[in-house]
Formats: structure tokens, sequence, C-alpha cells
């Protein structure tokens, strides 16, 4: 496994590998502080491509004022153990200042769908992913991107985003990976306290309570938004940012009967700690 630390060092390793042997070059972008979801992408990468690269990279600009970007969690000598374990070929890990060298003041945003859900809740957020994997993709010459169904708004953005700039890559989305208990893995669960974790279970309950109230034919939008609500407000230390049913599409709230697939879509604070969680419902 390589580890290139600049744009010159990664082009220059891509390049020999490529040449050397013929195939996909799959893309794995992550922040770091890997875990069993961030593997799985690189899994799938690994059976579709020749070449996988992977990058980390703490993205500043994607995180506001009052954000975890500076105590967001960090393990780079544990990270590249686990890239090398899953076999990864080239791990891009530059510094702030080669991705953002001085002066940088080119920014993407990619329209409406960065604006609501997520986008509301963390203005400028999505123009700092949008910017940061556009870079990604400039440099890393890949064939295939690979992206978590877990942040499903930010996967919609890049599809978005790979669409418009017309990027010659293939944008894969992944299923979300759980804990046993349900609890999607995210880097940031870390942050909870013990008693925080337990009732951080009440997302994932709540969106299977309301699968199953779909699976039983419930079609009112609010009936299953209610659902979902109602176990999270159980918790006393949970504070829901938004509970949201919307077209899958679209990200536009839906009222009434559901005809469609629809992303029910949540996200609940507890202390600073701040969760998503997501399912898609479809008939
Ligand atoms: P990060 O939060 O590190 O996530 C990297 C990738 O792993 C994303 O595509 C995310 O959706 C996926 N992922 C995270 N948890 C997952 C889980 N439990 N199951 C499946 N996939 C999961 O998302 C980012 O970083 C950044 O915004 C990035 C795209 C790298 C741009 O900075």
């Amino acid at each position: 496994m390589q580890i290139a630390r600049t744009v010159a060092d990664y082009r220059a390793q891509r390049a020999a590998l490529v040449a050397a042997r013929p195939g996909l070059v799959g893309l794995v972008p992550t922040m770091g502080f890997l875990h069993d979801g961030h593997r799985s992408l690189m899994r799938r990468a690994h059976e579709e491509c020749a070449t996988v690269v992977t990058t980390i990279f703490v993205n500043p600009t994607q995180f506001g004022p009052n954000e975890d970007f500076t105590r967001y969690p960090r393990d780079e000598a544990r990270d590249f153990a686990i890239c090398e374990a899953e076999g990864v070929d080239i791990v891009f890990a530059p510094s702030v200042e080669e991705m953002y060298p001085d002066g940088a003041e080119t920014t993407v945003s990619v329209g409406p769908l960065s604006t609501i859900l997520e986008g509301a809740a963390r203005p400028g957020h999505f123009d700092g992913v949008a910017t940061v994997v556009t870079k990604l993709f400039a440099i890393a010459q890949a064939d295939r991107g690979y992206f978590g169904q877990k942040d499903a708004q930010q996967l919609m953005v890049l599809r978005r985003l790979a669409e418009d700039l017309r990027f010659p890559i293939e944008v894969v989305g992944c299923p979300i990976i759980r804990e046993a208990d349900g609890l999607a893995l995210s880097s940031r669960n870390v942050y909870l306290s013990a008693e925080e974790r337990a009732q951080a279970l009440s997302l994932s309950r709540g969106l299977r309570e309301a699968e199953a109230m779909w699976a039983q034919g419930v079609r009112d939008a609010d009936a299953l938004r209610r659902r979902v609500r109602q176990e999270i407000e159980a918790e006393p230390l949970a504070e829901i940012d938004y509970v949201s049913l919307a077209d899958q599409r679209s990200l536009e709230e839906l009222h009434g009967t559901i005809v469609a697939p629809a992303l029910l879509s949540l996200a609940v604070r507890f202390g600073a700690t701040r969760l998503i969680d997501n399912t898609l419902l479809a008939p």
C-alpha cells in the first residue's frame, strides 16, 4: 500500500499502478477514523475495481463555525492499518494546505438539493462537501466513487454533482452498516456517553417501527413521521433536529398518502453530538 501526501505523489503512484495493472480505479473518500461502514465501501470497490484508492481528509469547509472540526476524531496510524488490511492500493491523505492552497477561491454549490434538510440544519455544509469531492474527483481520476446510503442526501448531492459537471465517474451508493443492536456506524458515535448511546438506539428503532407500519400498508406520511418522533421523544436526552419523509428524488416533504418511494430520514442531537439515520420506504 502506498501513501500519497501530495497531489503530485498521488498522480505518479496512480499512473504507475494503472500501467502495471489495467482496469477500473475505485475511489472511497472518507474523513478517516475508519469503521466497518467505511470498510464495506472499500470491499465493494475491491470487488469491482482493479485498483482501490481511499482518501482520508477531514475537510474543514464542510464544518460550520460551531461544529466539531477541531475535535473530530483522528487516528491516522489505525486508519492506515485498516486500509492495508482491506487491500487498498493508495491512500491519499493530504494536508489542508495541499487541498486548499493559499488563495483558493473556487467553490462548488449544487443547488436546491443542498439547501434543505441537512443543508438547512447545516448551512454551507454541502458546498464544502461538493467543493472537496470535486477536487477529489479531479485528483483521483477514478472510474467509480463509492459512497454510503448512511448520508443519503450527500449521496444525492454527489450524484447530481457528477452528472452536472460531467465527471467521467460513476457514483455508487452502498447500504448502511449497523451495529448488531441497530445503531448506524459513524465516526461520531465515540462522542456518545453510555447513557446517550443507549438512548440513540431509538433512532433505528423508530425507523424500524415505521418500516413495519409501511409493510402493513400504512401510507399516511404524517402517521409514519409521528411514529418515529414518538419513539425518539421518549428518550430524555434526545433532541430532534428533524424527522422527514420526503420524495426520494426531490427530497420535497410529503403529506397525505404516499404513492412513490420515499426517504424517511432524521437528525437527532444528544448534547453536542448530532446523529443522522434513514431508510428508504419503497413499494
Ligand atoms: P465520512 O463521514 O468519513 O464517510 C465516508 C463515507 O462512508 C461516506 O460515503 C459515508 O456515507 C460512508 N459511511 C459512513 N458511515 C457509514 C455506514 N454506517 N454505513 C455505510 N457507509 C457509511 O462522508 C464523508 O466522510 C465526507 O462528507 C466526504 C464524502 C469524505 C467528503 O469530505
